[in-house]
């Protein structure tokens, strides 16, 4: 399983030396929660394009990518976040009216896609689209901050999305990948990677006051 951070715990003034530090350790992928102030239930602000912008000039094109959509008019706005230098775009299956149509566009502007539910969402809302999908992501918290408690509920839901993946794939069909957000730490990673998962973002439990990013990483790494 590979780790993917979320950068919410940060100190925003400091974000490049993070940034850095989470390469330095070796990571690969950065996941961008994106909110706009109105979509999630506390109704906060994260940050926009000009940041995704700023990010991916600091990392280069090696580091990939994501951009977490909990925003109410992602179909509207997700090309701002492709152009800032997004690979990945994941929209909430809660917030969209056409999946099949942001799933094309993104798709013919050149960009991986994704769709994310939340926790209380029913899988059989993201089935129909798994085939056409790059990655589906299952939110382990409510979306709205970092430092929240993992869902261990969530199971059921990932395993039923690990099993419709690999069916996929044995009919010679994409290798969506899986992949969860929010709690994941030491204690609990092995956990998640049992279920399957192909990447599972950590927020918290990366970046904190405890240690550095390089140990925390390491902890997680080598609890797999
Ligand atoms: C929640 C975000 C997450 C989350 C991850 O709304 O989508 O990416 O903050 O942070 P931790 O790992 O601290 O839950
Ligand atoms: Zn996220």
């Amino acid at each position: 399983m590979d780790i993917a951070p979320s950068i919410l715990t940060a100190d925003f003034t400091e974000l490049g030396q993070v940034l850095d530090e989470a390469i330095d350790a070796g990571i690969t992928w950065v996941h961008l929660d994106v909110m706009d102030g109105n979509w999630v239930v506390n109704k906060t602000i994260t940050f926009g394009p000009a940041v995704v912008r700023s990010i991916r000039e600091r990392l280069g094109e090696d580091v990939f990518i994501d951009c977490h959509l909990m925003i109410t008019n992602a179909e509207e706005t997700w090309e701002q976040y492709a152009d800032a230098g997004a690979n990945l775009i994941i929209a909430h299956i809660e917030a969209i009216e056409d999946p099949e149509e942001i799933i094309d566009e993104i798709r013919r502007a050149g960009k991986e896609v994704g769709l994310v539910l939340n926790p209380d969402t029913d899988v059989g809302e993201v089935l129909p689209y798994l085939a056409d999908l790059d990655l589906v992501l299952v939110m382990s918290v409510v979306p709205g901050k970092g430092g929240q408690s993992f869902m261990p509920e969530v199971e059921d839901k990932v395993r039923r999305l690990r099993s419709k993946i690999d069916h996929q794939v044995a009919n010679g069909g994409r290798r969506t990948k899986l992949m969860i957000d929010g709690g994941v730490k030491a204690n609990n990673a092995k956990l998640v990677s049992s279920w399957g998962v192909d990447i599972a973002v950590v927020g918290s439990g990366l970046i904190n006051k405890a240690g550095s990013i390089k140990d925390n990483l390491e902890e997680i790494t080598s609890s797999l």
